[in-house]
């Protein structure tokens, strides 16, 4: 079964070919950068950037697998959350091909394409416990199955990525602010700025980022027009990581608890999204598995900021599950993994 996924729901433009062995065929990723001068994704400038690349996009993805669209068994788009203009041009994308083609059309939910990634690469069987944490959300939950999830606790105000980035342009550094961060991280001293670890140490999973993200502000506004030198820009951010690491670490403990009551046969911790990419956190999020006996397990790193692979890979396992959408599905700017959820 080939199934070709197309991604396009905020500065990614991207598409992929994946099977149901496990395997990637070929993935093409094209990350917009007119977004930088704005410090951060413009709708507008994204929808119309999709539209433009996208049709090249799958053309080059298809090349690189090496077949052609009468190959295809499936084709699938990320139909939301997200930008809805850019949502828009990979829906209808996929839709075309799949009326032409005549071959079931997939409605991925973007949130569920990145939980089920680390399944296209490696044997994690369901139930899992899932860290869910990108630049638009930050959740914990549980994954029973596809299409069915259980969420234990998500943020009450930003999410961990978008914390980074906004952290990332305080300091000067640019966007995408996640993987500048953590360079910096890198070489700073993590204990040199007291900084506020969000909801440690209250009962459930719920977290929050926007108290920490104040407390950085005071500090870069104490440095006043003299700005922070390189070291005093590389401690902040290690100081930033580390509290960001402590504060889901923590409310990860607690929704471990939950997890080995409601499912004690599970036995994967995963983390998804594009602050997965993190590897101090990654490496973290190791050491809380094996001290609570759970596996840790992530997607390669390559597969954890948003990417076409995920989405043709969500894809596979809905056909797997017998399941495709009605040509007449409406893209979704908001679309909860979990329906009984308030957020
Ligand atoms: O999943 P993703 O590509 O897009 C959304 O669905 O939001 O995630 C992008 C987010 C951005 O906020 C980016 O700064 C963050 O993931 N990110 C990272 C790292 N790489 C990407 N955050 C921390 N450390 C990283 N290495
Ligand atoms: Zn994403």
């Amino acid at each position: 079964m080939l199934v070709l996924g197309i991604e396009s729901s905020c500065d990614e433009t991207a598409a992929a070919v994946a099977d149901d062995k496990k395997n990637l065929l070929a993935s093409v990723v094209f990350s917009q950068s007119e977004h930088t001068a704005f410090g951060g994704v413009v709708p507008e400038i994204a929808a119309r950037d999709h539209l433009e690349k996208v049709t090249g996009i799958v053309r080059e993805t298809l090349e690189k697998a090496g077949i052609g669209f009468e190959d295809l068994d499936a084709v699938a788009a990320s139909a939301g959350p997200g930008l809805i203009g850019g949502v828009i041009v990979g829906v209808m994308t996929a839709k075309a091909i799949a009326a032409v083609r005549d071959i079931p059309f997939v409605a991925v939910n973007h949130l569920e394409a990145h939980a089920l990634t680390v399944r296209l690469g490696t044997d994690v069987p369901f139930p899992y416990l899932l860290l869910l944490t990108s630049g638009g959300h930050c959740q914990i939950l549980i994954a029973y199955g596809v299409g069915r999830f259980k969420r234990l606790g998500a943020t009450i105000d930003d999410a961990a990525g978008e914390a980074f980035d906004k952290v990332a342009k305080m300091v000067g550094l640019g966007y995408p602010g996640g993987p500048k961060v953590e360079a910096c991280a890198a070489r700073g001293d993590p204990t040199r700025f007291d900084l506020p670890r969000p909801m440690v140490g209250k009962a459930g999973c719920d977290l929050s980022f926007s108290g920490l993200k104040t407390a950085v502000r005071r500090i870069v506004d104490s440095y006043g027009e003299n700005g922070m030198s390189d070291k005093d820009r590389d401690d902040l951010c290690a100081s930033f990581q580390q509290a960001v690491l402590d504060s889901l670490c923590s409310r990860l403990k607690n929704g471990i608890k939950i997890f080995k009551k409601e499912c004690p046969d599970g036995r994967f911790l995963v983390v998804a999204g594009g602050v997965a990419a993190n590897k101090a956190l990654r490496s973290a999020l190791e050491k809380l598995a094996a001290k609570n006996g759970l596996t840790f397990a992530a997607p390669p790193m390559n597969l954890c900021t948003d990417n076409g692979a995920m989405v043709a890979w969500a894809g596979v396992e809905h056909r797997l599950a017998g399941l495709s959408d009605s040509l007449d599905f409406s893209p979704r700017p908001r679309w909860p993994l979990d329906p009984s959820g308030k957020r």
